[in-house]
């Protein structure tokens, strides 16, 4: 199934390709998506292991998740009330720190201002006609995927989280902030960050496979691993986006 949100850097043209790269199936029992995002690869499969892990550091997200899986039809209902306008575009990103809301209300002003921002950038007024109803009614759908196979939805820092469900049997499916892209996010990822998390991933008793931007930092940050060179059409161009798929098995 899709992801229920757009979300930069999300993963819809490259899960195909990205899943073929995964590991034998019967060979984990953990699956732990640990930079969840939209989590196009999450919900790409109806069951990836008996234990699914969605993770982000970014908690307006995660809330988001959480309220899909828990309250999709309160969620539901309260988005019925919003409207596509620029005045509640710019009023909702002008008001993302403030207190009061519940989390449902936090939830759908999130969504919708992913939803009317231009190209999921969450910070311009994407100024089209969008059809907010479909998008809402199907949280229903994702609701089901997640309560059916008990998805756990985490809010951690990486590393942590990587420590925390690390097994033999445990395979982590890591997208990080693109190396030089890192500021279309809200959570701070640093050139440091990139190092924690090769050497985080370095002393791992499971499994994992990274997705990357094609770059020599990154190249030369994991030249002791498995490292698969994929190519994706650029939507905006004729031209092709050069990426890694980077394995320790
Ligand atoms: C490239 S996106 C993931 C896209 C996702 N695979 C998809 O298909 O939509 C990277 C994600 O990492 C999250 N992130 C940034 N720093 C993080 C950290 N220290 N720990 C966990 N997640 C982090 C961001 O909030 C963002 O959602």
């Amino acid at each position: 199934m899709n992801s229920p949100i757009t979300r930069i850097g999300g993963k819809k043209i490259l899960r195909k390709t990205i899943c073929e790269h995964f590991p034998e199936s019967a060979s984990f029992e953990r699956y732990i998506e640990v930079f969840g995002g939209a989590g196009w690869l999450l919900f790409y499969k109806d069951k990836h292991a008996n234990l699914e892990v969605y993770n982000d550091a970014d908690g307006e997200l995660v809330n988001l998740m959480r309220c899909i899986k828990y309250h999709a039809g309160e969620l539901q209902r309260e988005l019925d009330g919003y409207c596509n306008s620029r005045e509640f575009f710019e009023d909702v990103r002008a008001q993302t720190d403030v207190r009061g809301f519940t989390d449902i209300q936090r939830a759908a002003r999130y969504f919708l201002r992913m939803k009317l921002s231009f190209g999921a950038d969450m910070q311009s007024y994407g100024c089209s006609a969008k059809n907010l109803s479909n998008a809402v009614e199907y949280f229903t759908d994702v609701q089901r995927r997640l309560l059916s196979s008990a998805v756990v939805i985490e809010h951690k820092d990486f590393e942590n989280l990587i420590k925390v469900y690390d097994r033999p049997t445990a395979f982590f499916y890591c997208d990080p902030p693109y190396h030089t892209t890192e500021k279309y996010y809200d959570i701070k990822f640093t050139e440091s960050d990139h190092i924690r998390l090769r050497d985080t991933l370095s002393t791992i008793e499971g499994k994992f496979l990274l997705s990357y931007n094609d770059d020599d930092f990154v190249r030369d940050l994991y030249k002791d691993f498995n490292i698969a060179l994929v190519e994706r059409n650029n939507n905006l161009s004729s031209g092709k986006f050069k990426e890694l798929i980077i394995t320790n098995y």
